[in-house]
């Protein structure tokens, strides 16, 4: 007689299939746990990769302040000799009627104190974030002002584009704004050389964005110094400042607005500033 003490095969094969149940939903669990933790690792990582990104900016972005403050400091100290420099200058322009190697050298000084002038005054534009007085422009009539002030500046093979669409309206000051864009044409024109095409581009993009774009077909942008273009001083021209973008970047930003650039080596070389539109009482 089979003794069915201790709960018999039946009950056994109840415990096996019990205990296998248990081991599947283990492996289960563990297989789950497994892939949650492999996803809590992923982000993580990617937090820490954002954090050491926004570390970066935030570097970068006290190093400019720095840089602004010294800047204007700069500026400040050198502007008054540079201003007694001029008046003398102007002076004895005046004193030999402009003849002679005394005027002329003399017309020098004045030419040279000029530009540091204007040089300083950018500084001091790009170390004080200036506060825009806002109001409904229409920026293509700005893109049209700043295109007669620097069509100077093209070489005669140059041609501009227009491409008005929408109103054109954005909250901004009038003033700052062409200062943007003044920059970006002269730097598509110093692209471009000789001969090549220039684009202006107005456009709404979405309900709360205008967009302005300077696109030129010059040389580009290399993508190792994509990254450095907005910062002042930055320049690859042999008379550049590399104040022009840190300006436009200062204004744009103290508009709320973004700036952006695309580039290709060889494709020429697209700036799109996005500002608030403003809307037609
Ligand atoms: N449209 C463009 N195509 C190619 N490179 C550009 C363009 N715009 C700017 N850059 C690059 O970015 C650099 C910085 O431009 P930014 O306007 O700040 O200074 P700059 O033009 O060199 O000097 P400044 O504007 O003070 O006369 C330029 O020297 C140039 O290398
Ligand atoms: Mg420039």
């Amino acid at each position: 007689m089979i003794s069915e003490k201790g709960g018999g095969p039946m009950v056994e094969r109840l415990q096996v299939e019990l205990l296998n149940d248990a081991f599947n939903s283990f492996q289960e669990a563990s297989r789950q746990l497994e892939t949650q933790y492999a996803r809590l690792e992923r982000r993580v990582a990617s937090l820490k990769k954002e954090l050491a990104e926004k570390n970066r900016a935030l570097e970068r972005h006290r190093r400019l302040a720095a840089m602004g403050e010294m800047a204007a400091k700069i500026a400040h100290e050198i502007r008054n000799p540079l201003g007694s420099i001029g008046i003398f200058a102007s002076l004895i322009e005046e004193e030999v009627d402009g003849a002679g190697k005394a005027g002329r050298y003399a017309a020098h000084i004045a030419k040279g104190v000029k530009t540091l002038d204007t040089l300083l005054g950018n500084m001091l534009v790009f170390a004080r974030v200036p506060e825009p007085r806002l109001a409904a422009v229409d920026v293509r009539e700005v893109l049209d002002e700043a295109l007669t002030a620097v069509r100077g500046c093209a070489a005669d093979g140059v041609k501009v584009l227009r491409d008005y669409r929408g109103d054109g309206l954005v909250m901004g000051d009038r003033a700052l704004l062409s200062q943007v864009f003044v920059n970006l044409l002269i730097n598509a024109f110093d692209a471009v050389g000789r001969s090549g095409t220039v684009r202006l581009i107005v456009r709404r993009s979405g309900a709360d964005r205008a967009e302005i774009e300077v696109r030129d077909d010059g040389p580009g942008i290399p993508r190792d110094q994509l990254d450095r273009i907005f910062d002042p001083f930055h320049t690859t021209k042999e008379k550049g400042t590399g104040l022009g973008l840190a300006i436009v970047d200062t204004i744009v930003k103290a508009h709320r607005g973004s700036i952006d650039v695309k580039s290709r080596p060889g494709k020429g070389a697209a700036f799109i500033v996005r500002l608030a539109p403003a809307h037609r009482e």
